[in-house]
């Protein structure tokens, strides 16, 4: 019993220094992010889709609010290296697709490698802003965002994007973890949200891990012009095709 006491004493001073080394690092870290705003290093999203991330959250339960059919067609925006993107194209199927849409060309390459060697047919990524989706007006029937809109400086200017290429009636899904240095209570992304004409139509998890469910509910805004921001896939169906077409003309 003796020989215990001391071990469970440096045992609790180990995790006391530990949750205050994390304190201390989250603490600076969302300081800094509240005064700028950049997307995450390339390091953060390898990082983060990860076996104990896997265990603990899997990426069904952000995917299971989506309502997502076979066929469907899904704009992924900020998809990292591919946490959900391989259970939404899974969901989809052979018929539906994936579109990846990120702005670091880095995490895309190894998006692109998982692609590959996962043999998946129907993911096509690109390396774009959210700001300028290379994609149709109209044209998809789901759009995800799992921690990317907090990231992004114009939150109204990236939601406008995504009600333009959103079907009406079409489901957006965002989902925050507390972890992350951006997160913003739910209150304030409803906000951002509805301000930018989406419907809450879905709320679900808890303050460390929540998913909100939109619907869009304005008229895709008229057909702006669009510029590409890179070739990173070869385009694989009509709506990003077309895309790349008009561009190049
Ligand atoms: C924190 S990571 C999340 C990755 C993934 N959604 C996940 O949950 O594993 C944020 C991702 O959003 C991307 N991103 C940040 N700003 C963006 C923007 N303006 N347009 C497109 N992607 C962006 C980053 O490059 C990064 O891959």
């Amino acid at each position: 019993m003796q020989g215990v006491l001391p071990t469970l004493q440096i045992l609790a001073w180990v995790i006391l220094a530990l949750l205050g080394l994390f304190i201390v690092v989250q603490t600076v870290i969302r300081l800094v992010r509240h005064f700028t705003h950049f997307p995450s290093p390339p390091f953060v999203p390898y990082l983060i889709n990860n076996p104990i991330r896997r265990r603990f959250s899997p990426p069904g339960r952000v995917i299971d609010y989506m309502d997502i059919h076979e066929g469907m067609t899904i704009l992924e925006v900020g998809p990292g290296t591919g946490f959900y993107t391989f259970e939404a194209a899974r969901r989809a199927g052979a018929w539906g697709h994936v579109y990846a849409v990120d702005i670091e060309p880095k995490v895309t390459a190894v998006l692109d490698q998982r692609i590959v060697e996962a043999g998946a047919k129907n993911i096509t990524t690109r390396v774009a802003s959210a700001y300028e989706i290379p994609l149709q007006k109209n044209s998809v029937d789901r759009a995800l965002m799992v921690a990317v809109l907090p990231e992004i400086p114009d939150k109204h200017r990236a939601l406008g994007e995504i009600q333009r290429v959103l079907k009406k009636q079409g489901l957006l899904a965002l989902a925050e973890v507390l972890i992350d240095p951006d997160y913003p209570f739910r209150k304030t992304e409803i906000g951002w949200c509805t301000d930018t004409g989406f419907e809450l139509v879905g709320d679900y998890g808890s303050f460390f891990f929540y998913t909100l469910i939109f619907r869009s509910t304005d008229e895709p805004p008229p057909e702006e012009e669009l510029r590409s921001s890179g070739t990173h896939a070869a385009a694989s169906t009509d709506i990003w095709a077309s895309f790349v077409l008009a561009t190049s003309a």
